[in-house]
């Protein structure tokens, strides 16, 4: 199967403009699943809950509709970052989209500093969704430094895990490489670029958008500069494999019974 990145560099509460951007840089691609960061289309740096709201949108906002005529264009799968909001409330929440419209939403369940402000936290369990190619897993960003995020997918069946990111430290590129090693799955973490100076945050966003395999192996790593499409072939059956050792099968030789929660 084919994975993609959509590296961006969004422009804060622009949201035609950055639709823009993502079809200019996916313009003839094909690709069976295609990850866009974290909060794509309204930037990151909220100065309050209530500037969040006011960009938030359900799953037949804007937002829905675009990524789905994203994916009808690139024949697969898409998965992207947006405000969802839902009532009152307002999550930091990722969209599973096909051609025929939304499959699936995450809200994101670990949120990072100041986000804790701004969203409520992710009121649902980690779920997995089949896909023609492949199950596939959603986290967000900071999931990352919670490995019960991936193991959650992993136990569930998930071979690849789309990973919406807006990231501003540097460890989660090689943290994911563990996460897909000791899970033995795929994941595509797509990044942004760029800087917010916003209230009283001043971020500056990573990039270095991954593609990890199943071994840990780093099968792509974009740079920090610039924004970019990067598709890469991958064989999601590798990650039906959760032999580590001939001995050790990674998900039944866990010890849940000794472990503490
Ligand atoms: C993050 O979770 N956006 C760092």
């Amino acid at each position: 199967m084919i994975v993609g990145y959509v590296q961006t560099s969004p422009a804060f509460g622009l949201q035609e403009k950055n639709f823009r951007q993502v079809e200019e840089l996916t313009g003839g691609i094909k690709a069976d699943l295609l990850v866009l960061p974290e909060l794509f289309a309204t930037g990151y740096a909220f100065t309050s809950r209530e500037e969040a709201l006011s960009l938030g949108e359900g799953t037949g906002g804007p937002t829905a509709a675009f990524l789905q005529s994203l994916a009808e264009r690139t024949g697969g799968a898409v998965a992207a970052g947006f405000p969802e909001k839902d009532g009152i409330r307002l999550y930091n929440a990722a969209m599973l989209v096909s051609e025929v419209g939304v499959l699936a939403v995450y809200r994101k369940i670990h949120l990072f500093a100041r986000e804790k402000f701004v969203f409520d936290p992710g009121d649902r369990p980690f779920a997995v969704y089949p896909l023609p190619s492949c199950a596939v897993g959603l986290m967000i960003c900071f999931d990352w430094a919670f490995p019960e995020a991936a193991r959650s997918l992993a136990l569930q069946g998930a071979q690849v895990i789309a990973h919406p990111a807006n990231l501003v430290t540097p460890y989660c590129q090689e943290a994911m490489r563990t996460r897909c090693l000791e899970n033995r799955l795929f994941a595509v973490t797509a990044n942004r670029i760029g800087s917010e100076k916003r209230g009283e945050q001043d971020l500056t966003f990573t990039g270095m958008s991954q593609v990890t395999g199943c071994k840990g192996e780093v099968l792509h790593r974009g740079d920090n500069t610039g924004t970019e499409v990067r598709l890469v072939e991958l064989d999601p059956a590798a990650a039906l494999d959760k032999n580590l050792t001939p001995l050790n099968h990674l998900l039944d030789d866990r010890r849940p019974e000794l472990y503490l929660t």
